[in-house]
């Protein structure tokens, strides 16, 4: 189980990246929380830097706190960005997209010359897989398209795939911020990540994945007193 203490703690540690005049992207979900909740404060006392936030829920705190933004089409650059992951394994490979957010994170994060993914120890894994792969699809077809990802997984070596649209209130499909919905996918293992997310990047009707492969670079593992770097 994750502890809060945890989590802080990695996002205080990404802290010590941030430099005066950054472009930073500001990633979504709990842990990425604590680290706009740090920024905001080092803004406060004269840090000069500006966030691209990677869903409106990370642009309505960053608003709130006061951290001062930019539109992504109007950067050139993003220097950092600091993110949550749902699963991390030894490769800084990934799956995200607990928060519905992995779109917008996938752009910035690729966008940006240095991705961090912060983390408490329950993140880590030997294998990717046993955290749903979030997938987001178009609600056109949308059927026929969890059918395509189905066998895209198991081409990519995934032996029994489950697939589950993601529901919200009232039982309907939650809509992400680009107006698509999210099929999760059980997989218990994904032996291949890297083919996984070849497979399921060239189905039809699939916006994005959750499997972040090649992207993030530093991984910051919060403790309860204190954080480790893997760089
Ligand atoms: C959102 C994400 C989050 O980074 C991921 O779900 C981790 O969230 P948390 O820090 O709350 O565990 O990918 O789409």
């Amino acid at each position: 189980m994750a502890n809060e203490r945890e989590k802080e703690n990695a996002a205080i540690a990404a802290i010590e990246f941030v430099e005066d005049g950054m472009t930073i992207g500001l990633g979504t979900g709990s842990t990425a929380k604590y680290f706009v909740e740090n920024l905001a404060e080092e803004i406060a006392d004269g840090l000069m830097v500006r966030g691209v936030p990677t869903s409106e829920e990370t642009r309505r705190l960053a608003e709130s706190l006061g951290v001062p933004l930019v539109p992504i089409e109007h950067v050139d650059r993003i220097h950092l960005t600091v993110d949550g992951a749902d699963e991390v394994d030894g490769h800084a490979q990934l799956i995200k997209g607990g928060g519905a957010a992995l779109l917008r994170e996938k752009i910035i994060a690729n966008a940006s010359d240095l991705m961090i993914v912060i983390a408490d120890p329950s993140k880590q894994v030997e294998m990717l897989g046993q955290f749903p792969l979030p997938v987001e699809v178009t609600p056109f077809g949308y059927t026929i398209t969890a059918k395509k990802v189905y066998d895209a997984l198991k081409a990519a070596g995934v032996a029994k795939p489950r697939i589950d649209v993601r529901n919200g209130p009232g039982n309907k499909p939650i809509i992400t911020d680009g107006g698509n919905y999210i099929l999760d996918c059980h997989c218990s293992v994904i032996p291949d990540a890297p083919r996984a997310a070849f497979e399921l990047a060239s189905v039809p009707g699939v916006v994005e994945h959750g499997l972040f492969i090649g992207l993030a670079r530093t991984v910051i593992i919060g403790q309860d007193d204190g954080a480790s770097v893997f760089e």
